[in-house]
């Protein structure tokens, strides 16, 4: 379970979180809309653990259990290396790294056996549709491949968690769709907890759970 309580997040003297609090059970399936500027992405990144937020003694920031307040740097980035994968709006492949290296970025960094993910990495990319395009660079391959090739990134460590921030941002609507119905599988086929901000109503809907963004804070809706 995903555990924000009174977590609010100013840059300069703008308070763009204002005390939030928020409950997401282990397998869920949640959407977060808002107007631009709202906070959306700070919110992502928070649940993350790239972003920080503003001190104070009542915030509590748990996932299963674990208080990442009080871990140090590199025990949240281990564990973020380990339980959480990121699918970005602007997919963020590394243009030096063929598909296949980026998809396997996370393995590297993760000090692991590279070996040990070879199988992964054929399943994934078979599901994905993109095993054939696995020796291309990024600027040689589509949009919608791209945003494929950043998804398997993100499965490739069989992450608890995968946060989305509008994922089919740039993508044709047939192309969003199959990211959103991937979003979908993997929450449903492997338990995922996935949290993805969208700005399509319809997408939005298709949520277990979804939560709108608004002067700061954070509504059930
Ligand atoms: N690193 C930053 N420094 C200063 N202001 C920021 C920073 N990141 C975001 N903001 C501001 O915080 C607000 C919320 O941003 P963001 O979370 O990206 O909104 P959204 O994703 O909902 O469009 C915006 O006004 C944005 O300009
Ligand atoms: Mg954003």
């Amino acid at each position: 379970m995903i555990l924000l309580k009174n977590i609010s997040k100013s840059f300069g003297n703008q308070k763009i979180l204002d005390n939030i609090s928020l409950n997401i059970p282990n397998g869920d399936f949640v959407s977060i809309v808002g107007p631009s500027g709202a906070g959306k992405t700070t919110l992502i990144n928070i649940l993350g653990t790239i972003e920080s937020f503003d001190d104070n003694k009542d915030s509590e920031f748990k996932i299963d259990g674990i208080d990442m307040c009080t871990w140090n740097e590199y025990e949240v980035s281990k564990f973020r290396n380990q339980n959480i994968g990121f699918v970005f709006q602007l997919h963020e492949l590394l243009p030096e790294l063929n598909c296949k290296e980026n998809i396997l970025l996370p393995v590297r960094i993760g000090k692991k056996n590279i070996d040990d993910y070879r199988k992964k990495l054929e399943s994934i990319s078979e599901s994905l549709k993109i095993h054939q395009i696995l020796n291309k660079k990024p600027e040689f391959i589509s949009g919608g491949e791209k945003q494929r090739v950043s998804f398997a990134r993100a499965l490739i460590t069989n992450p608890k968690i995968i946060l989305a921030d509008e994922p089919t941002g740039n993508l044709d609507s047939k192309n969003s769709k199959k990211i959103i119905d991937l979003l979908k599988k993997v929450n449903i086929k492997y338990g995922v907890t996935v949290i993805y901000v969208t700005h399509n109503k319809e997408f939005a809907s298709i949520a277990k759970t979804s939560f709108t963004i608004k002067d700061g804070k954070c509504i059930r809706s």
